[in-house]
């Protein structure tokens, strides 16, 4: 993910990259890994789009460990074209996208502490690599995450990032996709959250909603909790057809005239396929 307001560390290359160091992670930060991966692994299979799970065996990552990304990246670059870049942490919109439309996925190189399983405030390689480098795999979501990084470029010239950003939001991290065996998950930040991937799915507090382009880039979104809105897409081949085939100029004078949505809210023309009750939102309020 990206963030406007960073500086570049002095250790980083120009393109905001580092080395990731791998033979310096401690027994600690691979059994750290280890302890989060077994932990998704034993919940997420049936919950999961069966992308992801492929994902996970063809790039070996059930292997001990937070994975090199020379080997992931190895493999991803005979599959999909794709590698897998460390950086030191959040880094600025346009390098962001620089590197993904050159199918360069960033992913943060250090690991969470032991007792920050559940909780944390920047991105690190288990959320990164994990929950996003899986679907990187996939050809068809591997095209979608380099659209999105060009329509990132055109969207910096237009002084849209910030609605763009919400279409990632609404599908690369927290996105839900339907299956004949009901709704699945495929979110990086909802499969790689003990916590999301149940209530994503399951809890009844979150309105889950068909994926349409104009309403997600007008809904706004939360960072610090939950979702209270999912986005539900058909397939990932929609998902890119939907995002090529649209014009974005037009799109973008659009939705700069109409009032952004707020999160909680379902519109008539919306596809629901869950009205929430927002008990979990409105009961943190309350508390
Ligand atoms: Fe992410």
């Amino acid at each position: 993910m990206a963030d406007a307001t960073r500086s570049r560390p002095p250790e980083a290359a120009e393109d905001w990259t580092v080395p990731q160091c791998w033979h310096e992670y401690s027994a600690q930060d691979h059994a750290t890994w280890d302890k989060l991966f077994a932990r998704q692994l034993g919940m997420l299979p049936h919950r999961v789009t069966p992308e992801f799970m492929a994902g996970l065996d063809v790039l070996r990552m059930s292997k001990p460990g937070i994975p090199d990304f020379a080997e992931l990246s190895d493999r991803l670059m005979t599959l999909t074209g794709w590698q897998v870049v460390a950086v030191p942490g959040l880094v600025p919109d346009d390098v962001f996208f620089d590197h993904l439309a050159n199918r360069r996925f960033v992913a943060g190189n250090f690991i969470r502490r032991p007792d920050q399983l559940d909780y944390l405030q920047e991105p690190d390689v288990f959320h990164d690599v994990f929950g996003h480098v899986p679907l990187l795999a996939h050809p068809v979501f591997a095209d979608y995450m380099q659209a999105y990084g060009k329509g990132g470029q055109r969207a910096t010239a237009l002084g849209m990032i910030d609605r763009l950003a919400r279409l990632y939001w609404y599908t690369v991290e927290f996105g839900l996709i339907r299956s004949g065996d009901g709704l699945k998950l495929y979110g990086a930040g909802i499969v790689s959250s003990y916590g999301e991937s149940v209530f994503a799915l399951d809890d009844p507090s979150p309105h889950r909603i068909g994926f349409d382009l104009e309403r997600v880039m007008r809904t706004k979104y939360r960072i610090d909790d939950f979702q209270q809105n999912y986005f539900v897409i058909e397939s990932f081949e929609d998902l890119l057809e939907r995002t090529l085939n649209t014009d974005f100029g037009p799109l973008y004078d659009r939705v700069a005239q109409l009032p952004d949505i707020e999160i909680d809210t379902i519109l008539s023309e919306d596809g629901v396929y869950t009205r929430g009750t927002q008990a979990y939102a409105h009961g943190k309020v309350a508390a």
